[in-house]
C-alpha cells in the first residue's frame, strides 16, 4: 500500500481554503493509502506564537481533523513536536539544503519581507518539512497549489542525500486537487486565502457561526457587471465563489453558470452562504462533541506511537549513512 504525508499548521483556526485545498483530499485518500496527518507545530514557531493560543490551536486542529472526518483506525494522526525525529531528521537535512535555495523559496520570502527581524527557522522551514515526508517512506503528498515549491526542494534533498550518501528515501510526489488547489481571499481574490490574514473578512473558518458565513460571503469582493461566468483573469471574485460552490455542491462550473443565469449576484451569494453553512454545520457538531471528550488524547497518544516507531527506524538509517554517532542495526 503507498503511502501519504501531510501536514496543517495550528497556526489560527483551519479556513475554507485548507479544507478544500487539503483536509477534504485527506478524507478521500485515507481509503486507500496508509496515511500520516500531522499537527506541524514545530512549523508554527517560525513565526511569533502566543504559548496558550498555541496549545489551544494543536487541540483545536487535532479535533477538526477528525471532525472532518479523518478515521484514527484508518490513519495516523500526530503532533509534530511529539515525535522528535522530525527535529532530528530536519538538522540532517538541513546540512544537506544550501541557503540559496532556502532564500529562494517564495513562502520565505513573502514571510521575511520587509520584517526587521526573521527567524533562523523561518529560513529552515522546508528541511524540516522535507523531515517530515522522507521519515515516512512517503509516496504522495497532497497539497494546495502553495505548498508545491517545497514539495519539489523535498524530492531535490532527497535525491542529493541518496546519491551523496546512501539511497535510502523515497521520492515523494505532489498531489494538487485539479479545482480548488488555490482558495482565494474573498476580499482580495488575488491573494490566496489564509488564515493569518490580518482582515478577517477575507477568510471563512470551519469554526465561523452561520451569521459570519453570510456576512463574509455576502461582502465578499465581485465586480459590477452581475454576471455569474467564469473568467479568473477578468473577474476573479466571482471566479473564486464559483470554485468554491462547484466543489462544495459537486455540480460543474457549467451546470452553476446556467442555474444562475438570469440572476444577480444577491442569489448567487445567498446560495453559496447556505451551502457552506450546510457543509460546516456537521463539523462544527463534531468538533464540540471531540473537545469536550477525553477520546482526542487517546487518538493523540496512539498517533504519537505510531509515528515515533516509524521514524525512529529512518533516523538510524540516515544517521548510518552519514556516519553519525556509533553503528547500530
Ligand atoms: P498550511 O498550514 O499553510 O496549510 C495547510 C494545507 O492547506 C493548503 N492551503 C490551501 N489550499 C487551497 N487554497 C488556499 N487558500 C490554501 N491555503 C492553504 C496548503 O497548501 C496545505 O496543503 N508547510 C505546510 C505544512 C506542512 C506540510 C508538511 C505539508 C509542514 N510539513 C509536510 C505537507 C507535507 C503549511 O504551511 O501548510
Amino acid at each position: 500500500m503507498k503511502t501519504i504525508f501531510s501536514g496543517i499548521q495550528p497556526s489560527g483556526t483551519i479556513t475554507l481554503g485548507n479544507y478544500i485545498g487539503a483536509m477534504k483530499q485527506f478524507v478521500e485518500l485515507q481509503e486507500e493509502y496508509n496515511c500520516y496527518f500531522c499537527i506541524v507545530d514545530q512549523h508554527a514557531i517560525t513565526v511569533p506564537q502566543d504559548r496558550l493560543v498555541l496549545r489551544n490551536n494543536i487541540r483545536s486542529l487535532a479535533a477538526l481533523y477528525l471532525a472532518v472526518g479523518i478515521d484514527p483506525e484508518k490513519t495516523t494522526l500526530f503532533i509534530q513536536s511529539e515525535v522528535p525525529a522530525h527535529a532530528q531528521a530536519g538538522w540532517m537535512l538541513q546540512c544537506v539544503a544550501y541557503i540559496g535555495e532556502l532564500e529562494r523559496m517564495t513562502q520565505f520570502k513573502d514571510k521575511s519581507h520587509g520584517k526587521e527581524a526573521v527567524s533562523a527557522g523561518l529560513l529552515t522551514y522546508p528541511p524540516l518539512m522535507a523531515a517530515d515526508i522522507l521519515l515516512y517512506n512517503t509516496d504522495l503528498v497532497p497539497v494546495g497549489e502553495d505548498q508545491k515549491q517545497h514539495i519539489e526542494l523535498t524530492r531535490d534533498l532527497a535525491e542529493r542525500f541518496n546519491k551523496k550518501y546512501n539511497d535510502i528515501f523515497t521520492i515523494p510526489e505532489v498531489r494538487i486537487p485539479k479545482v480548488g488547489a488555490r482558495v482565494m481571499s474573498l476580499q482580495d481574490p488575488m491573494k490566496k486565502m489564509s488564515k493569518s490574514d490580518p482582515n478577517t473578512k477575507s477568510f471563512i473558518t470551519l469554526l465561523d457561526d452561520p451569521k459570519q458565513i453570510e456576512k463574509k460571503i455576502k461582502s465578499s469582493v465581485t465586480d459590477s457587471d452581475g454576471i455569474v461566468k467564469y473568467d479568473k483573469e477578468n473577474k476573479p471574485g466571482v471566479s473564486n465563489l464559483l470554485s468554491i460552490y462547484s466543489i462544495l455542491s459537486g455540480k460543474s462550473i457549467e451546470e452553476l453558470e446556467a442555474a444562475y443565469e438570469n440572476k444577480g449576484y444577491g442569489d448567487f451569494k445567498g446560495d453559496l452562504a447556505a451551502l457552506v453553512v450546510e457543509t460546516i454545520k456537521p463539523i462544527q457538531d463534531k468538533y464540540n462533541e471531540l473537545m469536550a471528550s477525553s477520546e482526542l488524547d487517546e487518538i493523540l497518544d496512539k498517533g504519537a506511537e505510531k509515528a515515533n516507531r516509524a521514524a525512529s527506524k529512518m533516523i538510524k538509517k540516515m544517521e548510518n549513512a552519514m556516519g553519525l554517532g556509533r553503528k547500530r542495526k
